[in-house]
């Protein structure tokens, strides 16, 4: 195109980048971005720790985190980890779970591998389109005589019905465990999430309200599954030569910890922070036909760490559509966590048919689009991504046809 017809395009189109106008940002805006507390706590505490040269092995700096989060989610155990992940598979491992366990296929994918990384089938259950959170009725048409769980992910921070998923699992015997990586300071029914259940995982990934560059914890009430679960994550070392169990190192170092001391400083600042965000997107999208924020229910304690759109199939554009005109404006949306995990290897192959008993999770992983939040997100940032949502879909035809020229002729 020459630039005469490019300033025509610019002239005649509705103001965005994908009819050549320039970005609406010029550094990208990403969901996700890390949270940093004080940094110079922070660097005084590295340097205290190089000073002790004691770098990890459950220095005082873990033992100080541990022992905060407890007292801060009303446990009685935490056990600091190296990552979520490996938190998910030491509790699997040691509440003994084997043959099925039931799971939403909406989640992120590492709620399924660590259980079939250790040879458990993980069977996915549908979900409430209103919370993104595991149906209890679906959960109960999945038990079969292989069952020996249930995982309920807190999606969002989002809580699970904890309740019925409990008298599910003690009807059928089955151990109740939850996934809780995006639920850190948030509540429910006046409890912490972390005190539901067997135990819960919390991740501590750069991405999370609460970072330790990686990290994470298993939070639970149960001494003996808390002393087992020590056990498992440092090679079972019950003493210096003593080793009385298989395990592995899923231990946190002391700089990680260090990193979540000094950003546990600045939850309350984080969370409000999220918050005021998260009411700013709420009031400059409302009355946008088809597209709805998900809710937080004010009940209970949220951490209003994701901005979740739903973008319905009556809006005038697609999620999909969406989404490419927020990319060319360098908003980095993302499409959360899809094509949902059953649509993804080695799930996808060793059940094809999952999708057709799981079709909230299908319309859900269709319709989400996650938009930019935390501290590195303005409130001008904010009011700028919304204009662009609704001027895209103000301008529906013009906008679908454009992308489809940029797309080229379809393969
Ligand atoms: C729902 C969910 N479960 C588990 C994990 C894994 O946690 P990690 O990245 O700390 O291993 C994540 C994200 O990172 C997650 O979003």
């Amino acid at each position: 195109m020459n630039p005469s017809e490019q300033e025509q395009r610019k002239k005649s189109g509705p103001p965005l980048a994908i009819f050549d106008c320039p970005p609406a940002f010029a550094e990208a805006r990403h969901v996700g971005r890390p949270n940093i507390g004080n940094r110079d706590r922070f660097l005084a505490r590295l340097n205290d720790i190089l000073d002790k040269r004691w770098l990890t092995n459950r220095g005082e700096y873990v033992i100080e985190l541990e022992r905060r989060i407890a007292e801060l989610i009303g446990v009685r155990n935490c056990i600091l980890v190296c990552n979520g992940t490996v938190g998910l598979e030491l509790l699997i491992r040691a509440l003994d779970l084997r043959g099925e366990v039931i799971v939403p296929a909406f989640t992120f994918v590492a709620t399924a591998h660590a259980l079939q990384w250790q040879e458990i089938t993980p069977v996915f259950a549908d979900i409430n389109p209103d919370t993104h959170c595991l149906d209890p009725a679906s959960v109960e048409s999945m038990i079969t005589p292989r069952t020996s769980g249930i995982i309920g992910v807190h999606v969002w921070g989002r809580p699970c019905v904890t309740g019925e998923l409990a008298e599910i699992a003690a009807r059928h015997n089955l151990k109740l465990m939850f996934d809780a990586a995006h639920a850190f300071g948030c509540s429910h029914e006046g409890r912490m999430i972390g005190s539901f259940g067997e135990a819960e995982v919390f991740s501590f990934h750069a991405t999370k309200l609460i970072n330790t560059f990686e990290g994470g914890a298993i939070v639970t009430n149960d001494d003996r599954l808390a002393e087992k679960l020590r056990l498992m994550q440092n090679f079972g070392f019950a003493g210096y030569d003593r080793v009385i169990y298989v395990g592995t190192n899923g231990k946190m170092s002391e700089v990680c910890a260090a990193m979540g001391l000094t950003n546990l400083e600045s939850m309350d600042e984080l969370i409000e922070c999220n918050r005021v965000n998260y009411r700013a997107y709420q009031r400059q999208l409302a009355g946008i036909p088809g597209v709805q924020l998900s809710v937080y229910d004010e009940r209970h304690r949220s951490n209003y760490h994701y901005v979740v759109a739903t973008v319905g199939d009556d809006a005038s554009l697609s999620r999909d559509e969406l989404m490419e005109v927020l990319h060319a404006e360098n908003v980095i949306a993302r499409r959360y966590f899809f094509p949902g995990v059953h649509r993804m290897e080695p799930y996808k192959s060793y059940f094809p048919h999952a999708h057709l008993l799981l079709p909230r999770t299908e319309q859900v992983c269709r319709q989400v689009l996650v938009l930019p939040t935390g501290t590195s997100v303005s409130g001008e940032d904010i009011a700028r991504i919304c204009e662009v949502i609704r001027v895209a879909l103000d301008n529906a035809s013009p906008v679908r046809k454009r992308l489809e020229e940029l797309r080229g002729p379809a393969a």
